[in-house]
């Protein structure tokens, strides 16, 4: 099969709702990647099933991503934009690289350690094979750079040791074992912002810990206001962060939203308090995300047109993977 020069493939699981982790750890750099080549984005609704989610949201929650992704900038007509489910490729991909795929590799993996809790035995087995078929769906496509967030590199690269073992037991060239693509200073790991050693997440339970695409200007500035910091004032080079986790998160923040270095977000405000620096952070907030939430309403008052673009992704998908699942099936030595 010949090799892309490159093609981007990531995804987003359609729960809790967009927030500011996931617009710059992973969209706002899909947005980017997608004017300099072929890029495909879906929402991970297979994987949606391994936490517990009502039946009836779960196709609102996929349209409502989707709006949000469109609103973020992602471009239906230059990426591809469509719902996981929708390309049957993407389980029946995963199966065979489950078969691939070792019980000591997965063990290793920290999110299931992480998402499983204490009640590692009473977890579905899906939650534990997530990571195969996160595999599955870069592998299908033969993705050459996959952008994520810091916390999915251990995921990413699973999908490379699976593609690497799958062509030497088999002695084929399918798979190309994927890169994580991940940004820069703080943006690859946003932390909450009442505790700055754990990441923003949409599974805590305290809203006040993340900002979302859907929050008002009031409710940006009013989380910022109370994000947790200390009385210290700015140091004026990033090694005086170092112990200041909070401070180290806001600042990064900051310096993400402004594409510059956080020494440079520094030289202005250096000796300066979060009194002065906290009204320019919900600022520069407000300015990136109040636009994007105006379009994210607008989008989602025409969920047939969502639907339209998610069935034509889709399409474009299934095209795309079949013959990779074809080759995959026939290596195998089950011919269809
Ligand atoms: P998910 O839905 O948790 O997150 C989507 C993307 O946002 C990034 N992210 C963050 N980046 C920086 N700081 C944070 N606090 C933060 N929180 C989330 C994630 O790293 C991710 O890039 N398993 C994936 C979805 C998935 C996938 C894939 C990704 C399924 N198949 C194939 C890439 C390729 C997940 O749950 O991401």
């Amino acid at each position: 099969m010949s090799r892309p020069a490159m093609r981007v493939v990531s995804g987003i699981q359609p729960t809790g709702g967009l927030h500011l982790g996931n617009l710059l750890g992973a969209i706002l750099r899909w947005v980017r990647m997608q004017e300099k080549t072929e890029c495909l984005f879906f929402l991970a609704d297979l994987h949606a099933l391994t936490i517990d989610v009502e039946p009836g949201q779960l196709q609102s929650n996929v349209r409502e991503m989707a709006a949000a992704l469109i609103a973020s900038g992602i471009d239906p007509a230059k990426s591809t934009l469509f719902a996981q489910s929708a390309v049957s490729q993407h389980a029946e991909l995963a199966w065979l690289l489950q078969c691939t795929a070792r019980v000591g590799w997965l063990n290793r993996m920290t999110q299931f350690k992480d998402k499983s809790g204490k009640n590692k035995e009473g977890a579905s087995v899906g939650l534990y094979t997530y990571p195969v078929l996160q595999a599955a769906d870069v592998l299908l496509y033969r993705a050459t750079h996959v952008p994520v967030g810091e916390d999915q590199k251990q995921h990413i690269e699973l999908a490379r040791d699976i593609a690497l073992k799958f062509d030497n037991d088999y002695d084929s060239e399918l798979f190309i074992p994927p890169e994580p693509y991940i940004g820069g200073g703080t943006a690859a790991r946003v932390m909450s912002l009442r505790d700055g050693k754990s990441k923003m997440s949409k599974s805590d339970p305290s809203e006040m810990t993340r900002i979302h695409l859907t929050d008002s200007d009031d409710e940006i500035a009013q989380k910022i206001r109370k994000a947790k910091t200390d009385p210290e004032p700015l140091p004026d080079d990033p090694a005086g962060l170092d112990a200041r986790p909070e401070a180290k998160n806001l600042l990064g923040i900051m310096a993400a939203l402004q594409d510059r270095s956080i020494e440079a977000v520094l030289g202005d405000y250096a000796g300066q308090g979060f009194g002065q620096f906290k009204p320019a952070l919900a600022e520069a907030l407000v300015a990136m995300i109040g636009p994007l939430r105006s379009r994210l309403e607008q989008l989602r008052a025409d969920p047939a047109e969502l639907d339209r673009i998610l069935d034509s992704g889709a399409a474009r998908a299934r095209e795309l993977a079949a013959p990779t699942l074809a080759e995959a099936y026939k290596v195998v030595g089950l011919t269809r």
